[in-house]
């Protein structure tokens, strides 16, 4: 097959593709990842890409044309223009805690009981009258010393035992693993310690990953990391994602290979920041939603998608981190969280189990803004949970200049109500390149407040205002001109972009009013709603509840809680016992199926209106 040159610009990189590659691999190839949201279907038109000469021909005023549509039948130089590009995410990391996470409320009735401990033994000498083995003398001081009975040893452990154990004159300190009550000696080094007990928590998100290090003796994090996930290069969101594995011979093997290469980068730069090695870590525990799990493991997710939504499992067994391709110690348990349903996954249980809502009288509300949409509703009694489909919008995935939280995507918005001036911040200080979910949920707010939509999400023609005008899609506002744009594009939102925030802030609200039909309580009857997400804690509360986002309940029963998912993972590494629990909270939640019946669909066509079409249910707000 011939094979023709791509040269990406402005990088100015060269790679040789064979003939009929798409542009997308071709710049993948290249190191490059151009954004994909739809899975290459061609349908989002987010893959932009420009040919500057085709053939030795210089195409001086190409147009822009789909990166995943277009084929290389030529040599060709493109430019990828950084809106179309996957590039650093404003990723919500939890390094921001100073304090150990032994100070958790979770620990007030549990004692902290790391996955992983480091012993330190001075072992008896052998001589002619006690021959006794090198494993047997270790599991001998371990069963007198530290009451252990039954440890396991990894192979590679045993293998470097009788050297390491000589190396050290019979001073060893040991890593050992222990997962319902059945311990694993996973290292071993001659002498006294040289590196605290770690451990890996790591949330494996549709759109990012977030990988966290911490020191399983005092519950510190020692450091964080997080990108978006590789697997976004196949699909926005978790649909797109399964279509494509099932569209492709070997499409769960490329999505299975993307997030753990997205995992192993993680890795590697916090342990080369902290000068540690791979073989000191000895355990890994993972949350993501059910889909991920299921493609981290490298389980067909299939049949998640397909009525009636059946998951191959909700609990995952262990694994040796060497069996997934992860680049720790390689006989590292890497643990993956329990889902509920197929809709409602580990993160999920993993925030829940973060926030104490399993253990507290208080009725909380959970809400977790993403595409998915998932919400749990209960107290130490009894929980429910559903996952409302809110669509990727709010990931700025269906917005004509949507884009996520990333440098230069606008995340916060006002707008003069005399003049209709506007006013916008970009994330780093950028020129405005496009908007992110938080700013979306902000101009929608802005744009109702200042009367350029109506309740229904119509632009008005109001007056003489040069930023409402007919567009290629229908009217549309101009937040930001081509001028003062990154892109040299105008950043605007669309009607159809309106109906399709209105689609998704209507899914969530339907889901939380089903949620309480469902237990027959009425929305005030929720003492505390926790707003989870890396995406959860840039939403101003007041904006949400103006749209009708979330329910009118005062300001301070509301809390953000980050990314409860990687929290409540590092939770599980800290505590034994909170692996009976997580597994305890994926049994006793009790998933609603929203596609049974008529109220949810009900709930979803009152929701269509800003804030809702029953103005009762938001009388705080002031409407
Ligand atoms: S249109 Fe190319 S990836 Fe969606």
């Amino acid at each position: 097959m011939d094979k023709f040159s791509v040269t990406i610009m402005p990088e100015n990189l060269t790679v040789y593709v064979p003939q009929g590659t798409n542009l997308i691999n071709a710049a993948k190839t290249a190191g490059i990842d151009i954004e994909s949201p739809c899975g290459c279907r061609g349908t989002c038109g987010k893959c932009q890409v420009k040919i500057i000469n085709l053939g030795g021909v210089d195409c001086p005023d190409s147009d822009y044309v789909l990166a995943c549509q277009t084929r290389v039948e030529k040599d060709m130089v493109i430019e990828a223009p950084q809106f179309s590009r996957l590039t650093k995410h404003k990723v919500l990391l939890s390094s921001e805690e100073k304090e150990s996470l032994l100070e958790h409320g979770y620990f007030k009735d549990v004692e902290v009981n790391p996955l992983c401990k480091k012993i330190y033994a001075e072992l008896d000498k052998p001589d002619l009258t006690d021959s006794m083995s090198d494993l047997d003398r270790v599991r001998m001081h371990l069963m007198k010393n530290c009451g252990i009975e039954d440890v396991k040893i990894s192979i590679s452990a045993l293998r470097k035992l009788s050297n390491v154990v000589r190396e050290g004159d019979f001073n060893i300190t040991l890593t050992i693993v222990t997962i319902k009550d059945s311990a694993e000696i996973i290292n071993i080094e001659a002498g006294k310690p040289d590196s605290p007990s770690l451990g890996l928590a790591v949330d494996i998100g549709t759109t990012t990953v977030v990988v966290n290090l911490i020191d399983t003796e005092n519950g510190k994090i020692i450091d964080s990391a997080g990108t978006y996930n590789k697997q976004s290069a196949y699909g926005s969101d978790v649909i797109s994602r399964i279509v494509y594995c099932d569209e492709n011979d070997n499409g769960l093997e490329l999505l299975q290979k993307a997030v753990i290469e997205t995992i192993n980068e993680l890795i590697d730069t916090v342990l080369k920041k902290n000068k540690i090695n791979k073989s000191d870590i000895p355990v890994m525990v993972c949350a993501g939603n059910t889909v991920m799990s299921h493609m981290f493991l490298n389980m067909p997710p299939t049949f998640i998608r397909l009525e009636p939504y059946v998951p191959g499992a909700s609990k995952y067994p262990v694994v040796s981190s060497k069996d997934l391709g992860i680049n720790i110690n390689p006989d590292a348990k890497v643990i993956t969280l329990p889902s509920v349903a197929s809709y409602v996954g580990g993160d999920i249980t993993s925030g829940v189990l973060s926030t104490l809502m399993s253990k507290s009288e208080l009725l909380t509300l959970f809400i977790d803004v993403g595409t998915n949409g998932e919400l749990v509703l209960g107290n130490s009694d009894w929980m429910v949970s559903c996952s409302c489909s809110a669509g990727p919008a709010f990931e700025g995935s269906g917005i004509t200049c949507g884009m996520r939280a990333m440098d230069g995507a606008i995340d916060w918005i006002e707008i003069d109500k005399e003049s209709m001036e506007v006013k916008v911040r970009a994330i780093g200080n950028k020129k405005p390149l496009g908007i992110c979910g938080s700013g979306l949920i902000y101009s929608l707010s802005e744009m109702l407040d200042s009367g350029i939509i109506d309740r229904a999400g119509n632009i008005l023609e109001n007056g003489s205002s040069i930023r409402v005008r007919m567009g290629n899609e229908g009217k549309e506002f101009v937040l930001v001109f081509a001028k003062d744009s990154g892109s040299g594009r105008d950043v605007v939102v669309t009607e159809g972009d309106i109906k399709n925030l209105i689609r998704a802030k209507g899914a969530i609200f339907a889901g939380i009013r089903t949620m309480l039909q469902q237990v027959e309580l009425d929305v005030d009857a929720i003492d505390r709603v926790y707003i989870a997400g890396g995406f959860g804690n840039y939403i101003n509360i007041t904006d949400a509840v103006n749209i009708g986002l979330f329910p009118d309940l005062p300001a301070d029963k509301y809390a953000y809680i980050g990314n409860s998912s990687v929290h409540g993972a590092m939770l599980v590494l800290l505590c034994q016992e909170a692996l009976y629990e997580i597994e305890d909270i994926s049994d006793r939640i009790t998933y609603i199926e929203l596609s049974i019946g008529n109220k949810f669909m009900d709930e979803f066509i009152s929701a269509l209106f800003i804030p809702h079409t029953n103005l009762n249910l938001f009388q705080r707000c002031g409407v």
